[in-house]
């Protein structure tokens, strides 16, 4: 496993997609654990799509599943798909399955996006939600998890999107015509707060649009993956990158 950091940001490459995961489970118990010491709770933004899926496995499973005390875990995630909660394509769906159902989670502390039957009224209780748990504290997840798609766009925050540069919402419904699909997303300003974000990048699929992003000009409207600078808050970048999708990279 390679490393390379600048201030704040750290970029690690495994050999596959498997390594990649469990680096990434890692990770989230190493802040988990962290969290728990110093807060006695641990909040953690869940990302959807494929990528991650093997993570929450790992992390569903022994060994790992009992170095988490997942009683004081609060799950939300960093966007949703608007389609119902047992549809394949949903995140939190994928996240029941992988890992959810399998470790002690109070209920009250999973936070899905319900947003199949109204994205706007959804962004809007999601954010009356994130606003409850982060009570009058600043709204500092101690670790996102995120994916970035071959357009370069993370989370639910596409090219293009009026809700790149949001400026006071932590959370937003978009509408992705190339998927003919309503999302519910947390913005690039939430996003941001967090002590820990974490990108898993895995596919050859990914190369081309990682180097653009990680070397080419700063072209957040075209590439959003750009948008998230943790570090400039206090907070640290991961890049947590499978040799595929490193292979473009200088
Ligand atoms: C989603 C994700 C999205 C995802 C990327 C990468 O809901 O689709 O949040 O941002 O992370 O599209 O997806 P893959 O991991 O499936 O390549």
């Amino acid at each position: 496993m390679q490393s390379f950091s600048r201030t704040g940001v750290v970029i690690k490459t495994f050999p596959d997609s498997e390594s990649l995961s469990r680096a990434a489970a890692e990770l989230f118990i190493e802040r988990a654990e962290a969290a728990i010491k110093v807060r006695g709770r641990f909040s953690v933004a869940l990302a959807g799509g494929k990528t991650p899926e093997r993570t929450y496995e790992l992390l569903a499973a022994s060994p790992l599943r009992a170095r988490v005390a997942w009683s004081a875990v609060h799950i939300f995630w960093g966007d949703e798909r608007c389609v119902p909660r047992e549809d394949p394509k949903n995140n939190s769906f994928m996240a029941k399955k992988a890992l959810l159902d399998h470790v002690d989670i109070p209920p009250s502390q999973v936070h899905p996006i319900l947003c199949a039957s109204s994205p706007e009224a959804g962004a809007r209780n999601y954010e009356k939600e994130l606003f409850a748990f982060f009570d009058k504290g600043p709204p500092r997840f101690d670790l996102v998890l995120l994916g970035m798609g071959e357009n370069g766009h993370t989370a639910s925050l596409f090219p293009g999107s009026d809700a790149l540069f949001e400026k006071t919402r932590w959370s937003a419904e978009v509408y992705v015509p190339e998927q003919a699909l309503y999302r519910v997303t947390l913005t690039a300003l939430l996003i941001n707060q967090a002590e820990t974000v974490a990108f898993l990048i895995s596919g050859s699929s990914k190369a081309k649009t990682l180097d653009e992003v990680l070397n080419g000009p700063f072209d957040p409207k075209r590439l959003p993956a750009q948008l998230i600078e943790p570090q400039k808050s206090g907070g640290k970048l991961y890049w947590l990158i499978d040799r595929e999708a490193a292979s473009l990279l200088k």
